[in-house]
């Protein structure tokens, strides 16, 4: 059953009528541009067909109801008197639902049933599609004007001051902007966005983008985040700039010596990263597979040996992929510490390539990988019941 024929039916058994609203959100992986989010630089992240789903309808009241199959949890909060009880999944509403409101929209209530599959907790950006999908679910009943932009910038006020998670644009940016068949190049500062379409191979097959979960999880997440902030931020503060995307490799290179060691790996491989994302949009738009792989793996060395992000679990995928003969290049993608790769691979010799690294994997870490081979997917949308 599709998730659209799962919330459908939830809904009609609770309410009794078929749902006259369906909102979708996806989750996302990113291609290239790896913590330059918050250093008001570039992403080229593709939102992918693993997603949330609401159908619902309004209430002539401020109260939302929402149930979660996944959960098999109801939650109910009032608009008027919205209080953080921490409670899980449902703050990330209340938070949408408090920055919304914060930001002058006059919100009307709903009810509804909520149902996804994005992995949580992969570093896939579950979070993000919930946050996306409650914005379309307001915008839908309170009937204002749907600005991709703005609702992600809510929707990461939501996620900072509400959840308590200092994460930047790029997740919820993603959710909310993607389009099919497309990669976007997210310019983190002024929240423009190019689409590039996924390269082809050289003999014109299609290629595909696999997700590669070594199921490790980041255990002390937001400490060894919010550390790598700090360190970026601190060296922008020495190169007296708003932040590291101000700064260019010559003057990086100059400066370098006086920069203590660990801040000058640090803002090395934020400065490198913004580059090589530039160039990996280029290169899609040049239908370059070749090169856009080549600008993954040396962001993936950027990533362990400078910002010092991944860990042994990625690093063995990554060699894993790499080494198969179908994959033009691989790198882990999200916060780091564990989580997700992703490859980019030859559309013809995908079965191959996951059967190969799932294997290699398995051997080398004891663990069973989770594989997943993504479509480009479009951004928050409505569903016409
Ligand atoms: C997490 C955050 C994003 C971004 C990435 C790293 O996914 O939510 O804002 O910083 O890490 O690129």
């Amino acid at each position: 059953m599709s998730l659209q024929e799962k919330v459908t039916a939830a809904f009609q058994e609770q309410f009794g009528t078929p749902p006259p609203v369906l909102v979708r959100a996806p989750g996302r992986v990113n291609l290239i541009g790896e913590h330059t989010d918050y250093n008001d630089g570039f992403v080229l992240p593709m939102a992918i067909d693993r997603e949330i789903w609401l159908a619902l309808r309004p209430r002539d009241d401020e109260q939302v109801l929402v149930h979660s199959l996944d959960f098999g949890e109801t939650a109910v909060f009032h608009l008027n008197n919205l209080q953080n009880t921490k409670a899980g999944w449902s703050e990330y509403l209340k938070g949408v639902a408090w920055a919304l409101q914060e930001n002058g929209y006059a919100l009307r209530g709903w009810e509804g049933i909520l149902a996804g599959n994005v992995p949580k907790g992969a570093g896939l950006s579950s979070s993000a599609a919930l946050e996306l999908v409650t914005a379309r679910a307001f915008q839908q009943v309170s009937g204002f004007a749907w600005d991709a932009a703005q609702m992600a910038k809510l929707s990461q006020l939501a996620e900072n001051k509400w959840v308590g998670m200092n994460c930047g644009i790029m997740d919820q940016m993603i959710s909310a902007a993607g389009q099919a068949g497309h990669a976007l190049l997210i310019d983190c500062r002024s929240l423009e966005t190019q689409s590039v379409p996924l390269p082809p191979t050289l003999d014109g097959s299609e290629t595909a983008v696999v997700i590669l979960d070594t199921t490790t999880r980041r255990g002390l997440v937001d400490s060894a985040y919010n550390e790598r902030r700090q360190q970026c931020e601190a060296a922008a503060e020495f190169f007296g700039v708003q932040a590291l995307r101000d700064v260019s490799i010559a003057e990086f290179l100059e400066e370098a010596d006086n920069l203590a060691p660990l801040t000058r790996k640090r803002a090395k491989h934020v400065i490198t990263e913004n580059l090589r994302t530039l160039n990996a949009a280029k290169a899609m738009q040049n239908a370059d597979a070749m090169l856009l792989g080549q600008l993954m793996n040396e962001s993936h060395i950027s990533m362990s040996d400078d910002f010092e992000i991944t860990n042994n679990e990625l690093n063995v995928m990554v060699t894993a992929a790499q080494a198969q003969p179908g994959c033009f290049g691989a790198r882990m993608t999200g916060g780091g510490f564990g989580g997700c790769a992703v490859a980019l691979v030859h559309g013809e010799q995908v079965e191959e390539f996951v059967t190969a690294v799932s294997q290699q994997y398995q051997q080398q870490t004891d663990l069973i990988p989770k594989i997943y081979v993504c479509q480009p997917s479009d951004g928050a949308s409505v569903i016409n019941p």
